[in-house]
């Protein structure tokens, strides 16, 4: 089970890749194939179930226009070895406009600088423009602001924030 159509994959960064990678959308299947120890890269992600992950898939596959977590697969292996979401917010300012929420962009250790995550942001950039949004957002620690400088971000203010 894909999360969204495969319309909303660019043809264009998907082209781009070397022919070891296949980009496309989060598969219920990619628990067994290291979706997870990719995003332990990027912060905590604890002890999730196989069960608990396939229902977080069915919940995102379920909000179609809202969840589109994208994965780069190294084909050689069946592995993930990248992964980006966009979450598309529905407001009312600007005429009900949408705004693209880029979260948890990770790539794999071993396969860091070799354009990977630019490839991630690009394609979430297809995704948002292609689903309406006037702008993508994230949010970055001033440690990658550099990153997303050259995928064509640029820094507009603060990031705050409350823990609960
Ligand atoms: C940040 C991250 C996603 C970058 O992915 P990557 O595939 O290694 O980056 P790319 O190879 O696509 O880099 C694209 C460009 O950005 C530069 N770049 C990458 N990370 C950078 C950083 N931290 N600071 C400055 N420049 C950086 C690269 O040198 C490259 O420059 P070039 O186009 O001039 O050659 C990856 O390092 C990562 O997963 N880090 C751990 C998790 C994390 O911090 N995620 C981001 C959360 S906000």
């Amino acid at each position: 089970m894909s999360l969204f159509p495969e319309s909303f994959i660019s043809p264009e960064v998907a082209t781009q890749l070397a022919p070891e990678y296949i980009l496309r959308s989060l598969k219920a299947s990619d628990y067994h194939h290291n979706v997870l120890n990719v995003l332990k890269d990027l912060t905590t992600v604890g002890d999730i179930s196989e069960a608990k992950f396939i229902e977080q898939c069915e919940f995102m596959h379920s909000r179609q226009g809202e969840y589109f977590m994208i994965v780069i697969e190294k084909i050689s292996t069946g592995n993930v070895v990248a992964v980006g979401t966009l979450l598309v917010e529905r407001k009312f300012i600007h005429e009900c406009g949408l705004v693209g929420h880029i979260e948890d962009i990770a790539v794999a250790k071993s396969e860091q600088g070799k354009s990977l995550g630019k490839k991630i942001i690009a394609a979430l950039d297809f995704i948002g423009q292609k689903s309406g949004c006037y702008k993508n957002i994230l949010d970055c620690s001033p440690y990658n602001e550099q990153f997303y400088v050259k995928c064509g971000y640029s820094n507009v203010g603060f990031e705050m924030t409350k823990r609960f």
